[in-house]
């Protein structure tokens, strides 16, 4: 029935009369416990396994309000930066770094994968990380100099970060399909997908494949935002920009993905190159922040403010 629920539990459930998913997804955790006589750490990873399955439709409020109120923002390594995220990147949600290259979507991942693994307290999710890389830039060493200059023990940052190259869309589709019993086994708070489009845009080429890709490219993103809300963990995706010419007013660059990439990504951050490691980053089209720009700096540390260069 459910993969990676033990067959006695399955056998409990189907005696309380869950004999469906969708019912299971559709219980809330603590009257499955109740009524299955199942511990409530069974009993809500039943749920969360359940939900990763179907989409329950209507949740109780009092759920969401419980989701929001465990909610962890992880330090991003500048203080201006966590500041236009209100606080930091987010549990139970997707952050989608925007940006041309050189603009520093990758050096915020590899500091993310060092500052996550740190304690609540001290500003990260105390868990451990994933990382699917499709473009083959993830370097072990550039992480264990941020460690070290930040003072930490860089082997057992290492040790913390689970990596999966992805050789094209197929592949990154099942390592994504991977993550619920991943996340669950592995202990991880953050999985980062640098990047999550570039395969799809290389292999989906021409106009008459465009709804087939857009098609595809969603169904991962709402995976990935359905893991990022069951278990409450943070999703972290880069994303290229698409120079637009014809653009009369604005910027004329535009993130890829259209309107299925805009939709899912409950963040969305914009970076752009400044003066020499400077970089500027605004958080565009959040319900919730206003748009400001601020300035941070690429060091050996990783991510700092740009006046602490
Ligand atoms: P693409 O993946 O090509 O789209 O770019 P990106 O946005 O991921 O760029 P990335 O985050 O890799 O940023 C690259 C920039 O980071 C380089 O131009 C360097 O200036 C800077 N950088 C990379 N490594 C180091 C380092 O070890 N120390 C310092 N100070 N800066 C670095
Ligand atoms: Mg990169």
């Amino acid at each position: 029935m459910l993969k990676g629920v033990a067959s006695t539990t399955v056998n409990k459930l189907l005696k309380a009369g869950f004999t469906t998913i969708q019912a299971v997804a559709m219980t809330p955790a603590r009257e499955i416990a109740e009524l299955v006589g199942m511990g409530s750490d069974t009993a809500v990873k039943v749920c969360r396994l359940a939900r990763m399955h179907v989409d329950p439709g209507f949740v109780p409020a009092l759920e969401i309000l419980d989701m929001r109120q465990h909610m962890v923002k992880c330090n991003t390594g500048s203080q201006e930066l966590n500041r236009i995220l209100g606080g930091g990147v987010e549990t139970g949600a997707i952050t989608e770094l925007i940006g041309e290259f050189g603009s520093g979507k990758t050096q915020i991942c590899f500091t993310l994968a060092v500052t996550a693994q740190q304690p609540v307290e001290e500003g990260g999710y105390g868990g451990n990380v994933c990382v699917i890389d499709t473009e083959g830039t993830f370097m072990p060493e550039r992480i264990m100099q941020i460690a070290e200059e930040r003072g930490l023990d860089s082997t057992k940052i290492l040790e913390g970060i689970l990596i999966a190259r992805a050789y094209n869309s197929e592949h990154q589709i099942i390592l994504i399909n991977s993550l619920p019993e991943l996340v669950e086994k592995s202990g991880i708070k953050l999985v980062i997908m640098d990047s999550m489009i570039g395969h799809f845009r290389g292999e989906y080429i021409g106009r008459g494949t465009l709804a087939e890709r857009q098609q595809k490219l969603g169904s991962c993103l709402s995976k990935l935002l359905r893991v990022a809300e069951a278990f409450n963990i943070s999703v972290v995706l880069t994303n290229q920009v698409l120079s637009t010419p014809d653009t009369m007013y604005g910027d004329p660059n535009k993130p890829t993905g259209g309107h299925v990439m805009a939709h899912a990504c409950t963040h969305r951050v914009f970076l752009r190159r400044g003066r020499q490691n400077t970089r500027l980053a605004r958080v565009i089209d959040s319900p919730s922040l206003p748009e400001e720009k601020i300035r941070f700096a690429i060091t050996a540390a990783g991510i700092v403010d740009a006046d602490e260069e």
